[in-house]
């Protein structure tokens, strides 16, 4: 059983992520959910966090919200890909249960601190600030930690925010500097792997039939009325990234990849939030992350939907 915390800008591409990580009681124990400022303000991704937990059947797991902007710079949302409030068309009564009063970055400390060393896996799911924030305060954190798991980065076909960045680390680059030069076991799930991994107006139809909540959940944020996918700029359907950060952990073989060296561009305002992956280990830096970057997609969405139909 690994025991994890996902750290999280609810986003409905996190909100499967989250639903997908409840549907696997057998092999994650959710601590908790940290939440950050990201894809939309820090209340919204907290109040989704928490509805989430709720729609999943899960309301007991805590809630702790984050920093309500990156590290640096001013917030970057993205309303204009995840609707006004994070969830695009999915409306959620608000959650029973109220938030943590803690700090997320305190939590963090906290948990890393107590738990035996290379028990807790963090799931990151939108821009890195809490960890980030966290290792700054603590460092001592880093090597107590086992593994992060991040969605972030861009390499084959530039990035979904600029021409160079992707949107989770364009979002807070220092963060993501930060935790790049931490050390800590680093796995990436950059664009490259998760604009392979597409809801489709087939797929889309076949979730349609699951038939429980969570299921129609998903294809109310993702599809229009008639069974259509929105699509992403020249995709044949929409990516699903954050989902593919639990279905890694729970089917190893789903995506391939290499160990590399990631950097980020913190300066130009042309590429800024780059990431810059040494594939070719061109440059002799150290490697600090397993960048994957193949996937195998109907294999992914059986995955999901045999777990969506496990949900209330
Ligand atoms: C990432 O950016 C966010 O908009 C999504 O939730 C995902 O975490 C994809 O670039
Ligand atoms: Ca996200």
């Amino acid at each position: 059983m690994r025991r994890i915390i996902i750290d999280t800008d609810p986003g409905k591409d996190d909100a499967v992520a989250i639903l997908l990580a409840l549907a696997a009681p057998e092999e994650l124990e959710l601590v908790s959910v940290t939440t950050v400022a990201g894809n939309v303000p820090l209340s919204r991704t907290t109040a989704n966090a928490l509805a989430l937990l709720e729609l999943g059947g899960r309301p007991g797991v805590p809630v702790f919200p984050g920093c309500a902007r990156p590290m640096i710079r001013p917030p970057v949302t993205a309303e204009h890909v995840h609707g006004e409030t994070g969830l695009q068309g999915l409306v959620l009564p608000d959650a029973q249960a109220p938030a943590q009063r803690q700090h997320a970055v305190d939590h963090l400390i906290e948990v890393l601190l107590r738990e035996p060393a290379g028990s807790i896996t963090l799931c990151l799911l939108g821009p890195a600030t809490n960890f980030a924030m966290a290792l700054v305060k603590a460092p001592e954190i880093a090597p107590r930690i086992g593994e992060v798991v991040w969605m972030a980065g861009a390499r084959s076909e530039g990035g979904n925010v600029s021409p160079a960045a992707e949107y989770n680390v364009y979002a807070d680059p220092e963060a993501a500097a930060v935790l790049l030069d931490s050390g800590v076991l680093l796995t990436m799930l950059p664009l490259d792997l998760t604009h392979q991994v597409l809801m489709t107006r087939d797929r889309l139809l076949a979730l349609r039939k699951v038939g429980t909540a969570a299921a129609r959940a998903v294809a109310v944020m993702f599809g229009d009325a008639d069974g259509n996918p929105q699509r992403e700029r020249e995709k044949d359907g929409i990516p699903l990234h954050d989902p593919c950060v639990i279905a890694h952990l729970l089917d190893p073989e789903l995506f391939k990849g290499r160990r590399i060296n990631v950097a980020v561009e913190t300066a130009s305002p042309i590429s800024l939030g780059m990431s810059v992956a040494d594939w070719f280990h061109v440059t002799g830096r150290p490697q600090n992350a397993l960048w994957l970057n193949e996937a195998d997609a109907d294999r992914f969405f059986n995955l999901l939907f045999t777990r969506l139909a496990r949900l209330p």
